[in-house]
């Protein structure tokens, strides 16, 4: 089999973080935004939304949120939402109450709805050589970022995308072996010891020649550190949940 060159560019993924002044083209933006709409929808119920935030101040505001300066600089920046406002109006004005809306089965589909848009967009822009960032970080207070964009109840923030004509160069960062990763017809939970160590030394080197911010790390103290630790003291991504009622989801 050939490699086309979509897949390449997919086999070729870096985050990037910084981009040039130069800003997209009002045909690849709608280009790109066209991608996001076609995803696949779970039920065909579509539950998702986007925000191309193109105001400065909002920008800046976000940078403080995720905590993460590159934010309010270069770059396009939309915000994928969770969105099962749309579909709480259409079953109102047919005089119906919220059926399935507030399940647990639902607010999944809208996050997977979302998040699919949000990779079709990012493959996309990839494919035209552009590169970009997934903000999970945008979740760090869903209060703050609903308030920012005037979210009503059933519409939830999901996943934030920077993308643009990339300012800097990245190594491309090891993934777990295909050993590791899938499994034939049956799950296999005894850790292959040997080719996590090996993982390990190839996350180390990788870390070690880096060009910006190298360390010592491996794959292993990354989920065994402070990460992934229960914290010490209560943070705002720890109300997920209870933001999460508080935009009208998950009441039964
Ligand atoms: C759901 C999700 C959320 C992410 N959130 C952030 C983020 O808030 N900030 C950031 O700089 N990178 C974020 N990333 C990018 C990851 O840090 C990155 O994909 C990972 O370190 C692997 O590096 P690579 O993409 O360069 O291969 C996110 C990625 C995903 C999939």
């Amino acid at each position: 089999m050939e490699l086309n060159d979509t897949i390449k560019a997919q086999l070729n993924h870096r985050s990037i973080r910084h981009f040039k002044e130069q800003a997209l083209d009002k045909k690849t933006i709608t280009t790109l935004l066209e991608v996001a709409r076609q995803t696949a929808s779970s039920q065909f119920f579509q539950q998702f939304s986007i925000i191309h935030v193109t105001d400065g101040a909002k920008r800046k505001r976000l940078a403080e949120i995720c905590n993460q300066p590159p934010v309010s600089q270069n770059g396009e920046l939309f915000i994928f939402l969770i969105d099962l406002h749309r579909n709480q109006q259409l079953r109102k004005q047919a005089g119906l109450d919220d059926g399935r809306l507030h399940t647990m089965d639902l607010y999944l589909q809208g996050l997977s709805d979302a998040t699919l848009a949000v990779q079709n967009m990012y493959v996309a822009a990839e494919s035209l050589g552009l590169g970009g960032v997934i903000l999970g970080s945008i979740r760090n207070d869903i209060a703050a970022v609903s308030e920012l964009f005037d979210l009503p109840e059933m519409v939830i923030p999901a996943l934030g995308l920077q993308i643009g004509l990339p300012a800097e160069s990245s190594e491309k960062k090891p993934r777990l072996p295909l050993d590791l990763l899938v499994f034939e017809n049956k799950y296999q939970s005894t850790l292959p010891k040997k080719a996590l160590e090996d993982y390990d030394q190839e996350v180390a080197a990788y870390y070690l020649n880096r060009q910006t911010n190298a360390r010592k790390e491996t794959f292993t103290n990354q989920i065994t550190g402070s990460k992934s630790a229960l914290n010490k003291h209560f943070t705002k991504r720890d109300e997920v949940l209870e933001q999460t009622h508080k935009q009208g989801f998950l009441w039964n």
